[in-house]
């Protein structure tokens, strides 16, 4: 299954961290963000993968990752993985991120991973399973109102709703999903939400509505880097790891 990982968007909420770089390229720990998302997709046998960002950064990722030399796959005789490049004109939401990749994609299943969350839970099983409709991963978080919000009931999830106001669970639907081929037909149906950008939990609702929507919850930790304070707790958390 191919790959596509977002790493555009504008980063306000780092500022002014992200003023002149973008916030993938941040450190955390020893690493630059990003490195987190490819590793955890190469481990888990992933070895095509499209990075899309915003025109005025993508010199700056292909310096740092080429054509994904630096990444040797596990799982095959491969030498290395291939990353190749899509560029985002504007952050006019995660669905449009992903609709960049359509071609790339082409008749398979793709993973969609957001560049600023960090998983430390192993994604190989889902990834091997995945056969159609889409699945994405849960975990309880404290403040819901930051977050895409599933409420889950009998085992099956009974609704999703974009940073509630009035959260109906705890259960915040992170930046990984696992999609059949019909997400692509299902973004060019959505429109742009009230803040202008075409939302990956409106795509997540009509997977919702056809009865296709699984999950998987985390057992283990998991980070959006996208505040200062996530920042710091993800680089001292892999600190505290690489130590152990
Ligand atoms: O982290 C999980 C959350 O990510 C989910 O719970 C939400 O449902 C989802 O909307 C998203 O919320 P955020 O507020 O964290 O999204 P943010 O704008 O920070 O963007 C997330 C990632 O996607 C980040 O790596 C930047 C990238 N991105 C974002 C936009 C809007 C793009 O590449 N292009 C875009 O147009």
């Amino acid at each position: 299954m191919k790959a596509v990982i977002l790493a555009g968007g504008s980063g306000t909420r780092l500022h002014p961290l992200t003023l002149v770089t973008n916030k993938h390229l941040l450190p955390v720990f020893d690493k630059p963000v990003i490195y987190y998302a490819i590793e955890k997709l190469v481990d888990a046998g992933v070895t095509k993968i499209m990075v899309v960002t915003a025109p005025h950064h993508i010199d700056s990722f292909v310096r740092l990752l080429g054509s994904g030399q630096h990444f040797v796959p596990k799982r095959t005789t491969a030498k290395q993985i291939q990353i190749v490049y899509g560029i985002q004109n504007e952050p006019n939401g995660i669905a449009y991120g992903l609709f960049i990749a359509e071609d790339y994609i082409g008749k398979d299943n793709c993973v969609l991973f957001l560049g600023d969350n960090i998983f430390l839970d192993d994604i190989t099983p889902t990834i091997q399973k995945f056969k159609k409709g889409a699945s994405v991963f849960l975990k309880e978080v404290r403040d819901p109102k930051r977050f895409g919000i599933a409420a889950v009931k009998r085992g099956k999830i009974t609704s999703i709703e974009e940073k509630p106001a009035k959260p109906k669970s705890n259960f915040a639907v992170t930046g990984l999903y696992i999609y059949d081929n019909t997400v692509f037909k299902k973004i060019r149906k959505i429109p742009p939400s009230e803040r202008g950008e075409y939302e990956i939990t409106d795509v997540n609702k009509l997977y919702l509505e056809e009865g296709s929507l699984h999950f998987n919850l985390l057992k283990k930790e998991w980070f959006d880097i996208g505040t200062v304070d996530s920042l710091h707790k993800a680089s001292q958390f892999m600190k505290k790891q690489t130590r152990k």
